[in-house]
């Protein structure tokens, strides 16, 4: 563990200070684009004018032998385009793997300054944080890069979940996680073959009474989403869910999708543009419920005491959930004026 008096050091001689808190930004959807593909490259102009996160993934989904084709084609994206208030992230190689050196290297070096989140896959504790954080800042003194660029580490090993809380607090570097159920379930040699979402066998059922036996679904994900939610939250970082791997089964999707922004996640991948929309509309506050946390933000102006909203009580505790609402909905309002006419702001 660092000395807190040495945390928000830079860690090499001329790098940007570390940044004490995160960026506002609103991030409900992180797109997954394969950019060794000139076809996605060649739309990726309107692509960044309807997600909140563009990805230009070099890792898994990528074959050996494209792997430098698509460390090339992101850079040239990053560069041939401006991205405006749309983040500009890589899930680079693992850094087990033979491509990651140069995957961070030769990105950093060309396209640093507009990179704003490094995306790190199989993170099992803070010491893979604490080299590539070093890294970072070697090659943002050598390259003048005038921002720090944060690393998100994806959760998707049983050590990684394991160490979750000392990975949330590895360095300020740190924006987040995303939830990765496909290496999760590989890891830990559960007995599926998915993506994400639930399953058919994974429930509970009633005594038998000597009727049908009531019979519930399960969620699979629950412990751990609900372990980096709470390691993310207490750092004052983000947490996301992952994938959601079956495409055609968009309800499949809003419900997994759903069920993480509940317990707290503020935003998911998309796989496919037909989740774009999914993640946007699950991840924007629902209008009725900040309708009412305008309210209860109303009946207590300064937070404190106890007010009344539809014969419902409300106290400190409720006036800090509606602000998280309300401050969402405000945040959602400047990037899509739809929204923000539903919202009333
Ligand atoms: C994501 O990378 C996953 O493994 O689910
Ligand atoms: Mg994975």
């Amino acid at each position: 563990m660092k000395l807190p008096k040495n945390f928000f050091k830079p860690l090499a001689l001329g790098a940007p200070a570390p940044l004490r808190e995160l960026p506002v930004r609103l991030e409900r959807v992180i797109h997954f684009v394969p950019p060794h593909n000139e076809k996605v490259r060649a739309r990726i102009k309107d692509t960044i004018k309807d997600v909140d996160v563009l990805l230009g993934n070099l890792e898994d989904a990528v074959p050996a032998d494209a792997k430098e084709a698509a460390r090339k084609g992101f850079i040239q994206m990053a560069k041939e385009n401006e991205f405006g208030t749309t983040g500009l992230w890589t899930r680079v190689n693992s850094l087990a793997s033979p491509w990651a050196l140069d995957d961070i290297t030769e990105i950093v070096g060309a396209v640093g300054n507009k990179l704003d989140v490094i995306m790190l896959p199989k993170v099992e504790g803070p010491w893979d944080i604490h080299y590539l954080d070093q890294l970072l800042a070697q090659l943002e003194a050598k390259h003048s890069i005038k921002k720090p660029i944060l690393i998100h580490a994806i959760l998707e090993t049983a050590e990684g979940v394991m160490n979750v809380e000392s990975i949330a607090s590895s360095s300020p570097r740190m924006h987040g996680m995303s939830f990765g159920p496909a290496d999760l379930a590989a890891s830990r040699g559960m007995k599926t073959t998915r993506v994400g979402g639930g399953h058919p066998e994974y429930r509970v059922i009633a005594d038998p009474d000597g009727g049908k036996r009531a019979s519930s679904l399960q969620d699979l994900w629950h412990y751990s989403i609900g372990r980096m939610v709470d390691a993310c939250a207490a750092n004052g970082i983000k947490p996301f869910y992952g994938p959601f791997g079956d495409i055609a089964d968009l309800e499949g999707c809003e419900v997994q999708f759903r069920n993480s922004f509940l317990q707290g996640c503020v935003g998911a991948w998309s796989l496919h543009p037909n989740q774009v929309e999914i993640a946007k509309r699950v991840f924007s506050p629902d209008p009725k419920e900040v309708a009412f946390a305008k309210r209860i933000l109303e009946v207590m102006p300064d937070g404190t005491g106890v007010g009344m909203v539809d014969g419902k009580m409300q106290d400190d505790a409720t006036w800090k959930q509606a602000k998280v609402m309300v401050d969402l909905a405000r945040l959602v309002a400047q990037k899509d004026p739809a929204r923000k006419e539903l919202y009333k702001l």
